[in-house]
């Protein structure tokens, strides 16, 4: 098992913390792999009320690691472990609570759609830039984040890749909260108890009631992961994905030709 997820229960609440701080909490395919994990344990066991995550250090993760994307442009994301992840996030029956304590990238920004609490340090900031990778978005974000901030507001994060600081994820209703650093993990833990601590049959028909029905979304999700296959597989990712890993700005000249 990764010590990069930490994964701690207490008072019916699962914590699982991204862990791997020397690399931005970037998630690799065993990272993924032991989130799912989690996820489906915590879904088989009534002591498991409500699941909390966050990430370690300055950062609550960088996305996607970027070598392990260069490693699968072979491939594609569907039955890959990221997508299996997200699968398991978006079909998840108990209640989700996301502590960010600092920037969310791409499924960073992603994973949160799913949750129904997200409290944010200050220092947060959430952001999408599927496309500056050359990437398309995925985990249902070119649906939920429209219907979420409204078009504009979803265009200027996939489309730009610009971020959204904290305080404008609040006002976009993104974000419950905005909590002091030092108060963020306990503030998070304490709303995820509340959750934990209610009638968990109610608590799952209310979630269920609150999304639309999910065979949209998971079909959504396909139409994603198809894309994302194609574009994983493509030039500009290739090149994105490189210019990252050499520290250059990526040059998409070619790309289009
Ligand atoms: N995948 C793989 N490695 C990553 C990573 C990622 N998504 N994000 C950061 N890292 C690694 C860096 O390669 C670096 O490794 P090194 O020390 O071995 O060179 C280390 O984490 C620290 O990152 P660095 O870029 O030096 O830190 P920074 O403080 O200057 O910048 C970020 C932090 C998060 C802004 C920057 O790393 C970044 O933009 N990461 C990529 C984000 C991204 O595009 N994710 C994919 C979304 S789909």
């Amino acid at each position: 098992m990764t010590q990069e997820i930490l994964i701690h229960e207490a008072g019916g609440v699962l914590e699982l913390c991204f862990n791997r701080p020397d690399k931005k909490n970037a998630i690799t395919g065993a990272m993924y792999g032991a989130l799912t994990a989690a996820l489906k344990d915590a879904s088989t066991r009534s002591t498991v009320r409500a699941v909390l995550v966050t990430g370690e250090g300055n950062i609550f993760t960088a996305g996607n690691d970027i070598k392990d994307f260069l490693a699968m442009s072979g491939g594609g994301l569907d039955g890959a472990p990221p997508g299996r992840f997200i699968r398991a996030l978006a079909t998840f029956s108990k209640p989700l609570v996301a502590a960010v304590n600092g920037p969310a990238i791409g499924i960073g920004t992603t994973l949160l759609l799913h949750c129904d609490l997200v409290y944010a340090s200050p220092a947060a900031s959430l952001s999408v830039p599927f496309v500056d990778l050359g990437l398309v978005p995925e985990a249902g974000s070119s649906a939920l984040l429209p219907l979420r901030v409204g078009f504009a507001r979803a265009a200027a994060l996939l489309l730009l890749g610009e971020p959204m600081e904290a305080e404008a994820a609040r006002a976009a209703g993104l974000v419950n909260a905005v909590v002091p650093a030092g108060d963020l993990l306990e503030h998070a833990r304490a709303q995820a108890r509340k959750l934990a601590a209610k009638p968990p049959a109610a608590l799952a028909a209310t979630r269920v009631l609150m999304r639309s029905e999910p065979g949209a979304l998971l079909a959504q999700m396909d139409r994603e992961a198809a894309a994302f296959s194609e574009a994983l597989r493509g030039a500009e990712a290739r090149e994105a994905f490189t210019a990252f890993l050499e520290r250059r700005a990526p040059d998409f000249s070619a790309a289009a030709e």
